[in-house]
């Protein structure tokens, strides 16, 4: 059975007190939907259909991100879930399996739990994902008679009794496409909220005599993102697990609770990650490398057998081949350093290409820009670049060229030259002496008078 995802992110998220929609806060570096539109993934979906609203343009715009296939429904005015998932009808014209509803604000739902659903609808027409709350505030309550889910009351809506319902709502559903719709379209809106409820489709689907069935999952999954207090929340739950997974994956962390990882963080078995280190979005790590206290990385890829730090940078575009070494204090930007160079102090590379086996010395710096325009330095293979040389690119070293410490390199190196750019030394003998011996009697002369 084929499935098409719906992922409803129209609402405004007011209790946020953002100007930005609620689906675009992140967690893990990115925002909320695009972890919503990943636990989705293991249904393998035909298609993704993201109901846009509030701040239509960026959430259909980050939607884009995360899929570049993703099909956007609009949602002018946000009158209920049932409604937002009638925006999606046009969008799932022609498609015939399941559909499976998501919030883009409910980021947890795990692939297990999703395929427990699949499995559930070979004996329901309608899957609703439940929970057991520790406190079911003003969740929906699910009604069950026996298996069967008879219905779901909205705690507006609700009695007492059905109040005292500890069974709730997620909003996850999964049922065949063309009954959702027929479903949907017998919604209307007479309730305490005025609004049209997804969570009506269950009790016409009973009245239809269609089973409705209700999978369990745990409340952890169904962490919905209402707030700022509850966005730091599942950053922590999402780092959590992020840790956890990369142990598994075989990676060492030497204080794990102190490691920030990004949702699209890749880092390869036997890889050695020290204590404080950030890996924002779109940082891949190979096995075997070593990431060292206290580094920032994003964007960026260090392969095999590098080692990167303590106290290093790494910027987008960077891109550390076998056995580099980078080292304290060095910042690395779109720039290619090939096997085994090191950088080993520091230094800022910027826009730049580092051939295989050169060194370059403390404090080096690529002069990479003039104000206006980024200009590339291209450093060729084995070359020695000396401590504290300036770079002011555009600019080439060739193969085994030197550069002499703290010269400041404006023209192209020839392959195997000693480039010299610095004023030349002059000693004057006794000079230093005889220019301490005035000072130091100018000052005794000074306390005399004063
Ligand atoms: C909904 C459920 C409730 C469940 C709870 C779980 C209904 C009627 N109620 O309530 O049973 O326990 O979620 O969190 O479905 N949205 C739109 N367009 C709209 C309305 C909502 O896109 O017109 C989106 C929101 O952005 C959000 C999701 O749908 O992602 C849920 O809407 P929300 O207003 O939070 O519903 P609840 O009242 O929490
Ligand atoms: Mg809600």
């Amino acid at each position: 059975m084929s499935i098409s995802l719906v992922i409803l992110a129209a609402g405004m998220g007011s209790r946020m007190n953002s100007a930005r929609p609620k689906v675009l806060h992140p967690i893990g570096g990115a925002p909320l939907l695009a972890h919503a539109m990943r636990a989705g993934d293991i249904l393998e979906p035909e298609r993704v259909v993201v109901v846009t609203g509030h701040g239509a343009e960026a959430v259909a715009k980050a939607a884009k991100t995360a899929n570049p296939d993703v099909l956007i429904a609009h949602q002018a005015e946000q009158l209920g879930t049932a409604h937002a998932v009638a925006q999606a009808r046009a969008a799932l014209e022609g498609f015939t399996g399941d559909v499976v509803i998501l919030y883009g604000d409910t980021p947890f739902v795990s692939p297990e739990t999703l395929e427990r659903m699949r499995e559930a609808r070979e004996r329901h027409a309608v899957v609703v994902l439940g929970f057991e709350a520790a406190d079911p505030g003003r969740y929906g309550r699910l009604i069950l008679n026996g298996e069967m889910l008879e219905r779901i009351v909205e705690y507006k809506d609700a009695t007492e009794e059905e109040r005292a319902i500890t069974l709730c709502n997620s909003g996850v559903v999964c049922a065949d496409a063309t009954a959702l719709f027929q479903l949907i379209d017998s919604v209307g809106n007479d309730n305490a909220a005025g609004e049209y409820y997804l969570t009506d489709i269950v009790a016409i689907a009973r009245q239809k005599g269609l089973s409705v069935g209700a999978v369990r999952c745990d409340e952890a999954e169904t962490l919905g993102i209402n707030t700022r207090a509850e966005l730091a929340a599942a950053e922590v739950a999402f780092q959590t697990r992020a840790r956890a997974e990369a142990l598994e994956n075989g990676v060492t962390l030497i204080a794990p609770e102190t490691i920030y990882f990004s949702l699209d963080t890749v880092i390869g078995r036997d890889a050695v990650v020290g204590p404080n280190v950030v890996f924002a979005p779109g940082v891949t790590v190979e096995s075997d490398a070593t990431i060292r206290a206290f580094c920032h990385l994003e964007g960026c890829h260090v392969s095999r057998g590098a080692t990167v730090g303590p106290f290093a940078r790494l910027r987008p575009d960077a891109y550390l081949a076998e056995d580099v070494h980078v080292g304290n204090f060095v910042e690395i930007k779109n720039a290619n350093i090939d096997e085994g160079a090191k950088v080993n102090h520091l230094t800022y590379i910027g826009d730049a290409d580092v051939g295989e086996g050169s060194n370059i010395g403390a404090g080096t710096i690529t002069c990479n820009y003039d104000g206006v325009f980024k200009h590339r330095t291209t450093i060729g293979k084995n070359v020695f670049v000396g401590s504290d040389t300036m770079l002011v690119a555009p600019v080439r070293l060739g193969d085994g060229a030197m550069t002499g410490s703290g010269s400041v390199i404006t023209e192209d190196v020839p392959a195997g030259a000693l480039a010299l750019g610095r004023a030349r030394q002059e000693n004057k003998p006794g000079l230093a002496t005889r220019l301490m011996e005035r000072l130091k009697a100018k000052k005794a002369a000074a306390k005399k008078e004063g």
